[in-house]
């Protein structure tokens, strides 16, 4: 075991200095900085696979949407040929287009922290809502952490009850319709825009404010041109590791299960750094004094709920209304 070990780290070095080169080399695009909890779960990835599949397979990590945006990244993948593939995480609202079951994960006041979503993810229900995605070219790995989302604004007061506070005020999204609706019956007006454009829209004040998690609030310096920050915990920010089905169908059967016992490993590996980065970043946010953070009262929780009850109505067509139900049977709520 040791000796295969050691080969592996040699093999690894040899891959890694271009002297030997992998059979297959998986491209690992995503849009956020390597020291988020998306961006370590990649290089996670990457480095356990560079030594223990050394010589067969070799992945290359390309942070900050070096390589393409969350909505290219998976036209090119169902595209993508040959001994090369790409692998991407992109955020769950980022699917619309490829399923709307997955809808689910962006309904506002679904989950009442992580907890609620892990008893959804490690549930047979995930697997029921990922698999149809292989008819539309893209085969799923996992489902991987981020937090809860929180929402951000500038201007001289917080957000605190809705709608009244969100009255005249833009928001970023992400491309999710559920997000949109969800901003409309909060009072404001959604505006979807790729992540890497959201640090400058709000620093022009294209928008007033977005939601997000800690680590990207604080990564990508946005709490730099915010006033406010409401700890609302409205919804989930987590990613599904999506690959070329027809790449992954081609893969030699053993290379296909060691990088599923890879992919599991990395699941949990990211749980555990978004669960720091969520504490670490808010802290970091907290003590550099530029965005307040601002607690909800109870009340001021019922009314942003309240308020977003209706979204779920509106789309629950769209998602299934039996799936929902069983979502809520699971949830306990
Ligand atoms: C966003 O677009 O706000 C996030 O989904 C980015 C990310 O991948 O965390």
């Amino acid at each position: 075991m040791k000796i295969l070990r050691i080969v592996g780290i040699i093999l690894a070095g040899l891959c890694l200095s271009g002297l030997v080169q992998a059979e297959y080399t998986i491209k690992f695009s995503h849009v956020v900085s390597p020291h988020t909890p998306k961006g370590q779960a990649a290089q996670f990835f990457a480095d356990t696979v560079n030594e223990r599949l050394a010589g067969r397979v070799k992945v290359e990590v390309f942070p900050n949407s070096q390589l393409y945006n969350d909505n290219k990244v998976m036209e090119a993948m169902r595209l993508s040929k040959g001994k090369t593939g790409l692998i991407a995480a992109p955020s769950l609202s980022k699917f619309v287009k490829f399923s709307r079951q997955l809808q689910i994960f962006d309904l506002p006041f679904l989950f009442d922290g992580i907890k609620d979503v892990h008893k959804l993810v490690d549930s047979p229900l995930a697997q029921s809502i990922t698999a149809p995605l292989e008819r539309k070219g893209l085969k799923a790995l996992g489902f991987w952490d981020n937090g809860m989302k929180v929402f951000s604004i500038k201007g001289p007061q917080p957000l605190r009850n809705a709608p009244a506070d969100f009255k005249g005020k833009k928001f970023r999204i992400q491309s999710s319709n559920i997000h949109a609706a969800m901003i409309k019956t909060l009072g404001g007006t959604p505006q979807k825009l790729p992540f890497k454009e959201v640090y400058t829209a709000l620093g022009q004040g294209v928008v007033d404010g977005q939601e997000n998690a800690w680590s990207n609030i604080y990564s990508k310096k946005f709490f730099e041109a915010q006033d406010w920050i409401s700890v609302s915990n409205h919804s989930y920010l987590g990613y599904l590791l999506v690959v070329s089905a027809d790449f992954w169908r081609k893969l030699p059967a053993d290379i296909r299960s060691e990088l599923e016992v890879i992919t599991k490993e990395t699941m949990l590996k990211a749980r555990q750094y978004a669960a720091e980065a969520d504490r670490a970043d808010r802290e970091k946010i907290a003590q550099a004094g530029q965005a307040k953070i601002v607690e909800l009262t109870a009340e001021e929780r019922a009314s942003w709920r309240r308020a977003t009850q209706k979204v779920e109505a509106e789309f629950a067509r769209q998602i299934g209304k039996p799936l929902l139900n069983q979502i809520h049977q699971l949830l306990g709520h």
